[in-house]
């Protein structure tokens, strides 16, 4: 979660039943280098013990605006603050804050505080379906308060119904990006997921492994980080909120869908699997089994990045990806020469836990002039980061050499 990496949160815990999930929102929040100041309500001390929160956290949990060692807690917090995120928030707190109202140390924070705010509710169903409360989270959110919804499933004493909060994973992503840094605001990045589809007849084609997850994780990185993203991609893989998706299946969907966009792009992420060979002649209709085994006469498809690199135009970054078997370093780094690259992304396809399918990659990344970064196994996203991190470098500074 690069972007919580040394960032200040005071983590909000009223009393819900899901407080205790607070607890591992803490702990990944932790993990993820933040420095974490918990603040708990009354309430939320009949729910889970606040030793547990002093003693995960990055300082002791404050609960009372009288008894905290420093004069004025309520402003220092919610001054000192990069992000406010209150999990759980109950409808008290909420109410409170739409309205205006400090009664205790989180509501009296939320209000002192000019930093981004986040609310992840949990409630009764009933609670939640209250017109009030929904009438205080859309004031809120037109305020810019984030509001991380709830979901469906069980809840206090049984029942079972919506409002049960939004799981730790999930809620410390939407901090993350929240505090990502913007460092590529005001920059388009093209980026291509997914491996093409070539057809041998209506029913069949010549595919590959790609899921296009890494694509996808690229561009929702790049998306955080404010860059405007255009994402051609050949799966249905979940999209950044505002990218601009394009829908291929060929390569030569692929190579009219990038070509056309790649002259208004100052970063391509070529992360598509694109087939190097295409059936020539497809037949139009199913080739049929007792009509003897088909020959398949294949050609090559357009090398779209190779084009790419002769389009190129003056400040664009463009970046390969090499899906290898074998001696990936000497593969990757001809690919970079002979495409003209400013960066190539290679990865081991044979090894374990890397590359197609999985949710986590192990990258090493080269750009002439011996630039190099060698990544460890990480979920797809943090190789989207690191991804993104060398060509933010190459923009910037041009050279490197760094382990990861
Ligand atoms: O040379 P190779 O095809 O292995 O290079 C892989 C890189 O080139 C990937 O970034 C891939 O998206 C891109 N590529 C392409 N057009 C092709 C084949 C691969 O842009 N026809």
């Amino acid at each position: 979660m690069g972007g919580l990496q040394g960032r200040r949160v005071v983590l909000g815990v009223s009393g819900g039943i899901a407080a205790y999930k607070a607890v591992e929102v803490c702990r990944r929040l932790m993990d993820a280098g933040a420095y974490v100041m918990p603040v708990m309500t009354r309430g939320a001390t009949h729910m889970v013990g606040p030793t547990t929160f002093s003693a995960l956290a990055s300082e002791p949990v404050r609960m009372s605006l009288w008894d905290a060692p420093e004069p004025i807690p309520h402003t220092r917090l919610g001054q000192t603050a990069d992000l406010v995120l209150v999990a759980p928030a109950t409808a008290r707190v909420i109410g409170c804050y739409a309205n205006g109202i400090s009664n205790d140390l989180l509501t009296a924070t939320l209000l002192a505080t000019r930093a981004p705010v986040v609310l992840v509710p949990a409630m009764h169903t009933e609670m939640w379906e209250q017109p009030a409360v929904q009438l205080n989270l859309d004031l809120l959110r037109s305020r810019g308060v984030t509001i991380v919804p709830p979901g469906v499933g069980r809840l206090a004493g049984g029942d079972v119904g919506a409002g049960r909060m939004a799981e730790p994973a999930d809620i410390v992503a939407v901090a993350s990006e929240i505090l990502a840094p913007q460092d590529l605001a005001g920059l388009t990045v093209l980026v291509t997921a997914g491996g093409t589809r070539e057809p041998i007849d209506p029913v069949r084609f010549v595919g590959n492994r790609s899921s296009g997850k890494q694509g996808h994780a690229l561009a929702a990185e790049a998306a955080a980080r404010g860059a405007d993203v255009v994402l051609v991609t050949t799966t249905n893989q979940p999209v950044p909120p505002g990218t601009d998706v394009v829908c291929v299946e060929t390569a030569a969907e692929m190579e009219d869908a990038v070509l056309d966009r790649a002259a208004g792009a100052d970063v391509v992420l070529m992360a598509a699997a694109v087939a190097d060979f295409r059936p020539k002649a497809p037949a139009p209709d199913k080739i049929k089994k007792n009509e003897g085994i088909p020959e398949i006469v294949l050609e090559p498809t357009t090398d779209i990045l190779a084009e790419l690199g002769r389009r190129r135009r003056p400040g664009q970054t463009l970046v390969g990806f090499a899906a290898e078997t074998g001696d990936v370093r000497a593969y990757a780094s001809s690919k970079l020469r002979a495409k003209g690259l400013d960066l190539v992304v290679a990865n081991d396809v044979s090894a374990p836990d890397v590359g197609f399918e999985h949710d986590t990659n192990r990258v090493l990344v080269l750009g002439p002039d011996g630039f190099e970064i060698e990544g460890s196994l990480m979920d797809k996203r943090a190789v989207a980061r690191l991804v993104l991190d060398a060509v933010i470098d190459r923009r910037t500074s041009g050279e490197g050499k760094q382990k990861k």
